[in-house]
């Protein structure tokens, strides 16, 4: 069960995310129908329940770290075609034993760069889901992350409930990161994480085709937010992670960082391989067709 630790409140949630967003999609191709039709086919293109993905999985301007993990060394036999790239993820369907650790609210100018040293030690990738005005702040600490070959993601400008914002407000927030991130690492994002997993299916829908951006949850949450306590978030994750799962932890709080030596040695003595968001997410396959029930007489 390699994709099932997220809540029934988040499924639902994402299914009414995708089917919304899917019909306005649906809407807006039959109404530019017939110019499209005159046009060539792009290679580019994924059709996902009639939606046109309009960005290719990486834009990174610096994209040579960005693909491979060295230590990790990706080898992973790939027998089954790629899933189409999807609005949202909150863990992927992949074979083996793959999860992506992730970050938010950094950089910080202490606890990130003693992050950074824990996993540059044993050879891990992470994705940083970085707030605009910090990397405004501490460039060069965002720029160490790219520089090491983690991925860097937006997670807004001032960390707002993005769907209390006007559409205006919206936009800044986005665009801005988007501009301190490439400004200080070269590298322009294509996945987002959204502050407390506030989104809706317009605003899922905007940031996938005004910005390339897939929405990115998680699939295991330890909390650390709340409990300040390195044990409890080192065995929450070592517990709960599952092949293609997404782990959210905030680089911020002394007592996650403390927690990370632990938790990285433990998953990877489990046989666990560090990604990140996007490797994860180019790993995603279609689940396997559920085999017909068959009653024995
Ligand atoms: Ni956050």
């Amino acid at each position: 069960m390699p994709c099932g630790m997220f809540t029934n409140l988040l499924r639902m949630r994402l299914l009414i995310n995708s089917t919304l967003a899917s019909l306005a999609a649906l809407v807006f191709l039959t109404s530019t129908a017939p110019a499209k039709a005159q046009l060539p086919p792009r290679p580019d293109t994924l059709s996902v329940a009639g939606f046109v993905q309009p960005q290719p999985l990486m834009q990174s301007l610096n994209s040579t770290e960005t693909v491979t993990s060295p230590a990790n060394q990706l080898t992973a036999p790939t027998p089954a075609p790629a899933a189409p790239r999807k609005f949202t993820y909150t863990c992927c369907n992949v074979e083996g034993s793959y999860v992506a650790m992730t970050f938010d609210d950094g950089p910080h100018p202490k606890l990130t760069p003693k992050l950074l040293d824990f996993l540059k030690e044993r050879g891990i990738k992470a994705t940083f889901f970085v707030i605009g005005k910090n990397v405004a702040e501490f460039p060069d600490i965002a720029k160490r992350i790219v520089d090491e070959g983690h991925e860097i993601a937006n997670h807004s400008w001032t960390h707002p409930q993005l769907t209390k914002l006007s559409p205006s407000a919206f936009a800044a927030e986005i665009a801005q990161t988007n501009e301190a991130i490439e400004k200080a690492t070269g590298v322009r994002p294509v996945t987002m994480r959204p502050p407390y997993g506030a989104i809706n299916a317009n605003l899922t829908k905007r940031l996938n085709e005004e910005y390339g951006l897939s929405v990115i949850l998680w699939s295991v949450d330890p909390l650390d937010w709340k409990i300040r306590k390195s044990d409890h978030v080192s065995s929450h994750i070592i517990k709960n992670a599952a092949p293609g799962g997404i782990i959210l932890a905030h680089d911020i709080h002394a007592s996650t960082v403390d927690a990370m030596p632990g938790s990285f040695d433990a998953l990877l003595a489990k046989g666990y391989k560090f990604v990140t968001v996007s490797e994860l997410i180019a790993m995603d396959r279609p689940p396997a067709p559920k085999a017909a029930s068959q009653k024995t007489p």
